[in-house]
């Protein structure tokens, strides 16, 4: 199939992408570069092996999305842009609604004058919120979430929802991601945050190469065995292939929703992480305990047999690879993209 990817230069997109071409689609990349560098798209085309087209724009300009649907045509659509940081969510909501519902509105638009069918969507495990009882599961309901950005996942979801009731030749992938880690194997690709990482993965590999002191634990009087927050973190390979796969499915499901949870099922603790980055490292990693972070929830895991039921796709990769391979890229590459 010809598949647009937005967001495709971002981390899960760019993991994405690589996993497209190997399956035998042809990839057409959509972004803005708000968040991502354009040196990955070098960076892809030799993992690939293949000229990728680059549209340089932000979705939520809708002259510039509808000419492109013009242009040229797509078979499927994978929607990764958008804005994703809790934190700064909850400073600048406004921005994060705006941004993440208007890129959907004006993809979603497109697609239906262009008779573009398949879509998939880049949702989140937040969507669950506080009161979803472990583990995860598709079928719970209300959804809810703590932060804005959470909240435009919900938001696009009921929206996608809405638009394929009213359309039922539709058929959209709601993925809802648990805690994306590690990286290409080659390490020539992996996670570039813009400033001070939000999550632990690439704050712990900028402690292990030098760029922090030191990692600050948040909070160690949970309800868990080692007192830290427990979340399923799943290696993005395995998430890229769950694209590939559900991409799949919508050729052939007769739902115009399918919702799938895509995490391995088992919760990893923040000591139990800095640990395993240890052992791939080779040496202790400084870190200190500190207070919780507001909003955090103790646990997080999904239930993933949705996905293996239907997607035929399970997870293959250990926190040890997770590791291991974030290491990798870091290391190579210790100031990132443009290091
Ligand atoms: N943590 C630390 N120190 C840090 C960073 C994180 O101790 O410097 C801890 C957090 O307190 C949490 C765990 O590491 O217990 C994981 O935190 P992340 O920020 O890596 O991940 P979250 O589970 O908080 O965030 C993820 C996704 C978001 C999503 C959120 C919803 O990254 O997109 O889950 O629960 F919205």
């Amino acid at each position: 199939m010809r598949v647009l990817v937005s967001g495709g230069a971002g981390y899960i997109g760019s993991h994405t992408v690589v996993h497209l071409v190997a399956a035998g689609h042809d990839v057409v990349i959509v972004d803005s570069f708000a968040n991502s560098k354009p040196a990955v798209i070098g960076r892809l085309e030799a993992l690939t092996g293949r000229h990728l087209p680059v549209h340089a724009f932000d979705l939520t300009d809708r002259d510039k999305t509808e000419r492109l649907f013009g242009d040229e045509s797509f078979d499927a659509v994978v929607h990764f842009a958008g804005l994703k940081a809790v934190g700064e969510s909850a400073r600048i909501p406004l921005d994060y609604y705006e941004n993440n519902l208007d890129a959907t509105f004006s993809l979603v638009r497109a697609m239906r004058r262009h008779g573009v069918k398949l879509l998939v969507f880049s949702s989140s495990a937040t969507v669950y919120g506080e009161q979803a009882p472990l583990p995860y599961r598709e079928d719970y309901a209300p959804l809810q979430s703590s932060s804005p950005y959470g909240r435009t996942k919900v938001m696009i979801e009921q929206v996608l929802t809405d638009v394929a009731a009213a359309d039922p030749s539709m058929r959209f992938a709601l993925l809802r991601y648990f805690n994306p880690v590690g990286t290409h194997p080659s390490g020539t690709i992996g996670e570039d945050p813009q400033d001070i990482p939000n999550n632990l993965m690439p704050f712990l590999a900028q402690v292990a190469v030098g760029r922090r002191d030191k990692l600050i634990v948040f909070g160690d009087d949970y309800p868990t065995d080692d007192g830290t927050c427990e979340r399923d973190y799943i290696h993005v390979e395995d998430l890229a292939a769950g694209h590939v796969a559900a991409l799949g499915r919508l050729t052939t499901t007769n739902s115009p929703v399918s919702v799938w949870n895509l995490g391995t099922g088992r919760g990893t603790s923040v000591l139990e992480l800095v640990h395993a980055f240890e052992r791939a490292v080779g040496r202790e990693l400084p870190y200190e305990i500190g207070p919780r972070r507001p909003g955090d929830l103790p646990r997080s895991w999904a239930d993933p047999g949705r996905a293996h039921a239907e997607l035929g796709w399970s997870t293959t990769k250990s926190v040890d690879d997770m590791c291991a391979d974030t290491w990798r890229w870091q290391s190579a590459n210790p100031m990132g993209y443009e290091g």
